[in-house]
């Protein structure tokens, strides 16, 4: 066991009420990619605990040798090592990778279904917008984006907390908390299904491919 992995607490956190919608949610998918795998342990986790689905992990490259150190400690069969995607940078990956010695080796199979926790808030917004529309364009009929985290909805925040938080990220050049309706709108071919309070004022939206 590595004893040096990235941790974060909120995720130990919200693993279980996100896996708890993820088995809801993700019932007849096969291939999920996640943008932005942060540390590694909700890939661990979920891969371990959704044995039907293969999951992806991505991120920016900084972010691959903490996901490996999890991924080393807690191999799954269905879980596979990190690719870089970093939205507004490179072109979305539509399906299944294979890195092999000489970088990605595509399949001819497609992601039916998306995850990405905490990243539309850190994201600027020529990144989140780039996210919002890679999504729409290429989810697959049937397909799933479930995307947790803070949002603002109906042009309010859901706590003190969270635009006190907003403000920080403001101040620090990242892009801030995003509105549902904003998201919508850069994501014309997706429907929001539904939209999940979870504990700590933050949701599950459930988009689907219209
Ligand atoms: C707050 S962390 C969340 C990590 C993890 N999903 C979690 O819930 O703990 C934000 C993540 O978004 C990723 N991210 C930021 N900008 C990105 C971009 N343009 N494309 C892909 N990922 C990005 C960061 O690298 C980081 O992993």
């Amino acid at each position: 066991m590595s004893g040096d992995k990235p941790f974060s607490q909120a995720c130990e956190n919200n693993k279980e009420p996100i896996l708890a919608e993820l088995k809801r949610v993700l019932v007849k998918h096969r291939h999920v990619l996640e943008v932005g795998s942060g540390s590694g342990q909700h890939a661990i986790h979920f891969a371990a605990n959704l044995p039907h689905l293969n999951w992806y992990c991505s991120d920016v490259e900084n972010y691959h040798h903490g996901i490996n150190q999890w991924i080393d400690d807690y191999p799954s069969a269905n879980l596979h090592r990190p690719f870089a995607l970093k939205l507004a940078r490179d072109e979305w990956v539509k399906g299944p990778v294979k890195l092999n010695t000489t970088g990605i080796e595509s399949s001819s199979e497609v992601f039916d279904a998306i995850f990405s926790a905490n990243t539309a808030h850190i994201m600027l917004e020529h990144e989140i917008k780039a996210l919002m529309h890679s999504v729409s364009d290429n989810l697959p009929s049937g397909g799933v984006f479930c995307q947790y985290g803070p949002f603002i909805v109906d042009g309010k925040f859901t706590s003190d907390s969270n635009r006190a938080f907003h403000e920080k990220l403001l101040d620090s050049g990242r892009g801030g908390y995003r509105d549902i309706d904003e998201l919508a709108g850069w994501a014309p071919k997706l429907v929001l299904h539904e939209k999940v309070d979870m504990p700590a004022n933050n949701l599950m939206l459930v988009w689907r491919s219209a």
